[in-house]
């Protein structure tokens, strides 16, 4: 896989790498996204205004209500099998991991699937929360015993490259593994995944 390392900031370098991708990854016909934490729909806004010749099929998720869109836990969609997408955008200030699982497990296998993913580095900033679950699905297994947060951030982040690997495990091989980092403590990372 490759990486590719950018600095940039906010909401235009959000807007302009989700551009690139559609344009090198999906550059004819319509395109289905699942905006997972749509909140108020900004980005994929600015997206379709930047490419107005092109058919966006926005899906938008959220747990907070708004008509037109499903109100529910993002994650739990992903999990259910059957959703078909082309790119699936988990823009949330924590942790887009267990979106990214689900997504793994559950992604339609006859298509490539173009991904988004925003990291906050909530535990570096002193709220806690590191999720064990995260280490156990890179086959570590804590059992009961309990990282301090500090620790669990410093291990969070050396774990991002390996969670991104697992793709592997469930038949998909990551491409083009960009990651922006307007901030020290916050992410964006755009990837392209093909099957094996
Ligand atoms: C950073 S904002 C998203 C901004 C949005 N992408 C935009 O362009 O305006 C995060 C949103 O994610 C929602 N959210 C957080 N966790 C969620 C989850 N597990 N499932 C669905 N929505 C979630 C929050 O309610 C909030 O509206």
């Amino acid at each position: 896989m490759s990486w590719v390392k950018t600095d940039n900031a906010d909401l235009a370098a959000k807007v302009e790498q989700r551009v690139r991708y559609l344009e090198r990854y999906h550059p004819e016909g319509p395109i289905e996204i699942l905006e997972t934490c749509q909140g108020s729909g900004l980005i994929w806004g600015r997206v379709k205004v930047e490419l107005p010749h092109r058919q966006l099929r926005v899906t938008g998720i959220d747990v907070k209500p708004k008509a037109g869109r499903l109100r529910l836990k993002s994650e739990r969609f992903l999990a259910m099998p059957g959703w078909s997408f082309d790119v699936i955008d988990v823009d949330t200030y924590g942790s887009p991991w267990t979106h990214w699982f689900h997504a793994l497990e559950n992604a339609p296998t006859d298509r490539p699937l173009t991904v988004f993913l925003t990291y906050g580095d909530v535990m570096a900033a002193g709220a806690g929360g590191f999720n064990p679950r995260h280490l156990t699905m890179l086959g570590l297994d804590l059992g009961e015993h309990r990282l301090p947060p500090g620790l669990g951030s410093r291990v969070y982040q050396r774990c991002t490259n390996m969670l991104i690997g697992l793709a592997h495990r469930y038949g998909w091989k990551p491409e083009n593994v960009e990651s922006i980092r307007p901030t020290p403590r916050v992410t964006y990372y755009a990837l392209h995944l093909r099957r094996l």
